[in-house]
C-alpha cells in the first residue's frame, strides 16, 4: 500500500557500514536502517548463526519449549538487570506487551480503569495502543478513537507528574522513552528521570522504558539507563536486538516480572529459532567485540567532524547526542536535505522538521566517521547558499 515515500534508490547488498547498489555506486550508511543494523550489515556472527539455524529449524511454536530461546532470554535480562523477557517481532508490540502487563498489574491491584501517563514527543510505534501512547497528533490523526487510559504530560516536566498523581488515584504506570528519537533525539535530564523514577516508586506506578531505538549498545551501554542511576520495571526493546531479523523484547523485573501467566499473552512467531540466533548472535558480538565502547567516542567524532566543518556557518540551533544517538538541530526546516546527503553518497534522516538524526553503525570506522560528519557539513553548507533566503 501507499505507506512510504521511497528515495529513488535500491541497495543490492552491505558490508559493515557501507550499501551497494546493482550499479557500483556505494553508500555510507549514517542511518542503520533507523537504529537496526548496529552491528553494521553482513556482520559475520550474525551471518553464520542464522545461516546455520536456517538449515536446522526456522520456526517452532511456543506451545513447545525453545532451547536458544530460554538461553537468549537468560542472557538477555543478565544484560539488562532484569528478571524475565517476553519476545514480540517489533518495537510496537513489545511495548504492546508493556501497555498489557502494566495495565494487569494494576488491575491485579483493584485498579478497574488504569491510566499511564506518557509524554509529548514521544513515539512508541504504529499499532493502536502504541500510537495512542505516542505523542504527535499528526500520526494520530485520522485514527480515532485512539485507545483510553493514557495521560499526557510535557518532557522533563516534573509538576505534570505530581499533579496527576494528586488528581488520579488510578495511574498504573509511567512510561517513556529516556532518549526520544523520533521526535529528535531529545535525552531526557538525568534530575526528571531519578525524580520521576522515585515518584513512581513511592506511588506504586511501574517505571516503563522505551529503549526500542537507544537499546542494544547504540548509547554506550546495552541499555541506555545502565549509565544512569535508573533501572526501570518494565523495559521494551527491538530493533538492533536481532541486527536485521524482526524480534522484539519487553522485559521486567519485581512484581512486574510476575505479573503474566500463562494465556495472558502472546504471540506466534516472538521469540521463535531464527530470530533468537539473531538475537544471540548479536549479544555474543556486542560483548566479544566491546562494540558499544564505540559509540561515545565516535558520536563525538561525528559531531565533532561536522562542526569543524561547518563552523563558518549559522545553521545549527543545537546539537544533542547520546552515545550514536545523533541530532542535529537547524534554525529551518531541512527535510530536503535526505535527497541531497543521498546524491552525497550518505545515508541520513531528518526527524520533526528540521533534524539532522543519524544513527550510524557501531562498526563505523573513525575514517568512515570523519567522512560523515565532513560530507554531511558540505552538503549543508551547499544547501544553505543555494536556498534562496536562507544564508
Ligand atoms: C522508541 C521507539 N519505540 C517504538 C518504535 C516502534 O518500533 P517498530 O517500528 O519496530 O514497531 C520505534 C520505531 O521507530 C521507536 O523508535
Amino acid at each position: 500500500m501507499n505507506t512510504y515515500s521511497p528515495l529513488p534508490v535500491s541497495f543490492t547488498h552491505g558490508q559493515a557500514a557501507e550499501l551497494f547498489t546493482s550499479d557500483g555506486r556505494s553508500f555510507l550508511d549514517g542511518l542503520s536502517g533507523i537504529a537496526v543494523t548496529n552491528l553494521g550489515h553482513a556482520h559475520p556472527r550474525v551471518t553464520a548463526a542464522i545461516t546455520e539455524q536456517t538449515s536446522k529449524l526456522l520456526h517452532c511454536s511456543n506451545l513447545y519449549r525453545i532451547d536458544l530461546q530460554e538461553r537468549v532470554g537468560e542472557e538477555l535480562t543478565r544484560r539488562a538487570g532484569m528478571e524475565r523477557v517476553f519476545f514480540s517481532n517489533s518495537g510496537a508490540e513489545a511495548n504492546e506487551a508493556a501497555i498489557k502487563l502494566a495495565r494487569l498489574h494494576a488491575h491485579q491491584r483493584g485498579i478497574s480503569r488504569p491510566q499511564i501517563i506518557v509524554l509529548e514527543g514521544a513515539f512508541h510505534g504504529r499499532t493502536l495502543a502504541a500510537l495512542s501512547a505516542t505523542g504527535n497528533s499528526k500520526i494520530q490523526a485520522g485514527f480515532g478513537p485512539l485507545v483510553e487510559g493514557f495521560l499526557r504530560a510535557p518532557r522533563n516536566d516534573l509538576k505534570a507528574l505530581h499533579e496527576f498523581a494528586q488528581r488520579h488515584s488510578d495511574i498504573a504506570a509511567l512510561m517513556l522513552e529516556p532518549v526520544q528519537g523520533e521526535s529528535g533525539i531529545h535525552p531526557l535530564d538525568l534530575d526528571y528521570l531519578s525524580a520521576a523514577a522515585a515518584l513512581c516508586k513511592e506511588k506504586g506506578w511501574l517505571l516503563i522504558f522505551d529503549e526500542v531505538q537507544s537499546g542494544n549498545g547504540r548509547t554506550g551501554s546495552y541499555f541506555y539507563y545502565q549509565q544512569t542511576s535508573i533501572t526501570p520495571d518494565i523495559v521494551s526493546t527491538a530493533k538492533a536486538l536481532g541486527n536485521g531479523v524482526p524480534i522484539g523484547a519487553c522485559l521486567a523485573r519485581g512484581e512486574a516480572a510476575q505479573t503474566f501467566a500463562p494465556g495472558h499473552h502472546g504471540s506466534t512467531y516472538g521469540g521463535n529459532p531464527l530470530a533468537c540466533a539473531a538475537a544471540g548472535a548479536v549479544l555474543e558480538s556486542l560483548a566479544a567485540e566491546q562494540l558499544q565502547e564505540r559509540a561515545q567516542p565516535l558520536g563525538q567524532l561525528i559531531e565533532s567532524s561536522f562542526r569543524q566543518a561547518l563552523n563558518h556557518q549559522d545553521a545549527v540551533s543545537q546539537y544533542r547526542r547520546a552515545g550514536l544517538m545523533i541530532g542535529i538541530e537547524l534554525k529551518h526546516d531541512c527535510g530536503a536535505l535526505v535527497a541531497q546527503a543521498l546524491e552525497a553518497g550518505l545515508l541520513i534522516n531528518v526527524t520533526a522538521g528540521r533534524t539532522i538524526r543519524l544513527l550510524p553503525p557501531l562498526v563505523m570506522t573513525d575514517d568512515q566517521g570523519r567522512q560523515l560528519g565532513e560530507t554531511l557539513a558540505s552538503v549543508v553548507d551547499h544547501w544553505l547558499t543555494s536556498e534562496a533566503g536562507i544564508a
